[in-house]
């Protein structure tokens, strides 16, 4: 069903609007977490060719086997931006059952992000032939919302002042706007466009409402995630996150992704009892479900999966999944101590004179509205948000190997994170690192070429082998392979990759990595080994 939606819509709206077909298996896993009663209303705000919603409408029937076709697509709401997916997403439903006459699923061909509980969500038809009219419906409070909303980076959602005003999708100013009114959370202008659904759907949801929601996994350790940490953990309890280190969640897609099963709660004590179910499995979801047949074992065998997860108290590892538990009082301390160093850091650089904003590449733009516009939005030279929390890199529950967490069991009172005792500052983004870092060969040239051979050695330009060996000179490789002459005082020593890292102190004269850093004008470096590169 999804496979055909996939192959069917042309590539440019695909990329567009993020259409990607998803799993069924992890839709039925997703599903046993969210929808826990066979008249629990549902809503996908993104539903494309309708998977959550048709698995929904199954699992719906499961959990209750009496209930009423009309019942049960009354329950289950869904919108797409695209007409063919909502079309395809009003077949896939209203063909579960075809007896009867009056056969309408609750799918609006909308943006979602132009829906308003007080407006109607779509016209429905009523009545039979002959006396066919419509009647507005509403989107009511939902017990779970459930989805594979779109990625779109960042850099292609339109903003405010785009020309032409771009059809159909929704500015990044207004979408901002959207979520900080509803939940009072502001999220940063790097977003990708599925943060924005999170906060705009939850909205309708009733207290202890599910959430499950199948998302690219950088929301877990880059910046802008951060914000949607803080919020998350404010307003939720996060049941799980799973993510497969075995198979892509679905075709196309060049991202992790990974699910996310959080819970409305109000409560501040239950949420700090919480305990985050970090899942990684090592195995084909379908190997891990099992044999399956029948629309009943496929809902057992995908609630056996949620209860296994659910019951965990302790750390597990077995050979298809792994599951790493963390109190979610936990994520929230070790985000208010980030926050703490990211305060420590903003001294520390208004000390040495460096303004927030202008520590190095950072400064990329940040805000939401654009340059000239009123109320700038920045995030101060991209450190921290919100006045305490400064999120969390999460990934590491899910991608560390065991070793890790073995020495933390043991050691982790002696650890303390680098910021505390270091300052830490974004290093150089070069534009062309086989240039401007290349490694020291000087050492492997001279043992190679003797006095006598030295002029054999391949050298881009000449240079004295006295030179080289007085330490004035430096042989370095640049990353196509050639070797150039360049004085010492251009070269710096540059800890290129973490990797190389094999101790815990590491000396300016044990790495080979170098970078070129030529901070005279030109006319300062005539004659130098330099000169015939500028
Ligand atoms: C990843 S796909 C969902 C796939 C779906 N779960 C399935 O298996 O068919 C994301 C969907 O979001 C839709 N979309 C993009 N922007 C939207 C918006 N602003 N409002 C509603 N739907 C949107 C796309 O048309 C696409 O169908």
């Amino acid at each position: 069903m999804g496979g055909i939606f996939q192959r069917l819509i042309a590539p440019e709206e695909r990329h567009k609007f993020g259409q990607h077909y998803t799993n069924e298996d992890l839709v039925d896993v997703v599903n046993a977490f969210c929808i826990r009663k066979g008249e629990d209303v549902v809503f996908d705000p993104a539903c494309g060719s309708g998977s959550f919603l048709v698995r929904a409408y199954h699992r719906k029937a499961y959990l209750n086997p009496g209930g009423a076709h009309q019942n049960r697509i009354g329950e289950l709401y869904g919108s797409d931006i695209s007409l063919f997916a909502a079309h395809l997403a009003t077949l896939n439903l209203a063909s579960r059952d075809i007896n009867e006459e009056e056969n309408y699923p609750r799918i609006a061909r909308r943006n979602f992000f132009e829906i308003h509980a007080d407006k109607p969500f779509w016209q429905l038809p009523s009545g039979l032939r002959g006396e066919r009219t419509t009647e507005p419906i509403f989107l009511p409070k939902l017990n779970a919302v459930v989805g594979n909303p779109p990625y779109v980076r960042q850099e292609l959602i339109p903003r405010r002042g785009d020309k032409p005003k771009p059809k159909l999708m929704q500015a990044k100013e207004d979408l901002f706007d959207l979520c900080k009114e509803l939940w009072g959370v502001e999220l940063t202008g790097r977003s990708d466009l599925h943060c924005y659904f999170w906060p705009a759907s939850t909205a309708f949801l009733k207290d202890n409402g599910w959430f499950g929601f199948l998302v690219s996994s950088s929301w877990l350790d880059v910046e802008y995630g951060f914000a949607l940490q803080d919020w998350v953990l404010r307003n939720f309890k996060i049941h799980a996150i799973l993510e497969s280190n075995a198979e892509p969640w679905f075709e196309d897609a060049r991202v992790k992704t990974c699910a996310v099963i959080l819970q409305r709660c109000d409560e501040p004590k239950e949420r700090n009892e919480q305990l985050v179910k970090f899942v990684r499995l090592d195995a084909p979801l379908a190997e891990i479900l099992g044999e399956r047949a029948g629309e009943n074992s496929r809902q057992a065998a995908a609630e056996k999966f949620r209860d296994i997860i659910s019951r965990c108290k302790q750390d597990a590892a077995k050979e298809q999944f792994r599951i790493v538990v963390v109190p979610q009082k936990k994520l929230w301390e070790d985000g208010l101590r980030t926050g703490k160093l990211f305060a420590l850091q903003k001294q520390r650089d208004l000390a040495e004179g460096i303004l927030p904003g202008k520590g190095g590449d950072d400064d990329e733009e940040n805000g939401i509205y654009d340059e000239n516009g009123n109320g700038v939005l920045h995030d101060e030279g991209g450190i921290g948000y919100g006045p305490k929390f400064g999120g969390g890199k999460w990934g590491k529950y899910l991608r560390a190997p065991n070793l890790y967490f073995r020495i933390m069991e043991r050691n982790a009172s002696r650890f303390v994170p680098l910021g505390e005792i270091a300052t830490i500052r974004r290093g150089i983004t070069s534009g062309c690192d086989a240039f401007f870092m290349p490694r020291d060969v000087s050492q492997e040239i001279l043992d190679k070429y003797s006095k006598l051979e030295w002029n054999d050695a391949p050298l881009h330009t000449h240079c004295k082998r006295g030179e080289v060996e007085s330490g004035k000179v430096i042989l370095v490789r640049a990353g196509d392979g050639t070797v150039h002459p360049i004085e010492k005082e251009y070269l710096k020593p540059e800890l290129h990759s973490a990797m190389t890292i094999y101790k815990p102190l590491i000396h300016a004269g044990e790495v080979e990595s170098r970078v070129l850093m030529v901070n005279k004008p030109k006319s300062a470096i005539h004659g130098t080994e330099l000169d015939p590169y500028f």
